[in-house]
């Protein structure tokens, strides 16, 4: 068995509620990409996992856009930036590991999404959901 790469908490909430379930699937999909990584012989598996994140991913920032929009959000701009430079990263680790599978990507890739979570959505989608909550008190 192999330890979780990302325990989900209540702290990880951003009060949004369709934004915190599609974070808390993403997280349960980035721990068993984890658990593929980990194991040996799975690369049809580890690919699967790699694409569906990717997949995932691009619907995620999508929606969350959309609703900044709605929102007319100030930050609009940095946070989608965030949003196209974490893509940009990850597409290319995955292609790296698409084309050479190598278990040497394993560091860079979990990296990659560690920043995602505790760089982007314990910081930049809990300050635009704390901001649009100022809106309405
Ligand atoms: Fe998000
Ligand atoms: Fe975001």
């Amino acid at each position: 068995m192999t330890d979780t790469l990302f325990r989900w908490d209540d702290s990880f909430l951003i009060g949004i509620k369709e934004l915190d379930h599609e974070h808390k699937i993403l997280i349960e999909d980035i721990n068993k990409l984890h658990e593929k990584l980990a194991g040996s012989d799975e690369m049809s598996e580890i690919r699967k996992c790699l694409g569906d994140i990717c997949a995932r991913m691009q619907a995620h920032f999508a929606l969350e856009e959309h609703v900044m929009k709605e929102h007319d959000y100030e930050f609009f701009d940095e946070h989608k930036r965030e949003h196209d430079e974490f893509l940009e990263d990850y597409t290319e680790y995955m292609m790296r590991f698409l084309n050479a599978p190598s278990i040497s990507l394993k560091n860079p890739i979990e990296e990659c999404l560690r920043q995602w979570v505790v760089g982007h959505i314990a910081t930049s989608d809990k300050k635009m959901s704390l901001i649009f909550q100022e809106e309405h008190s």
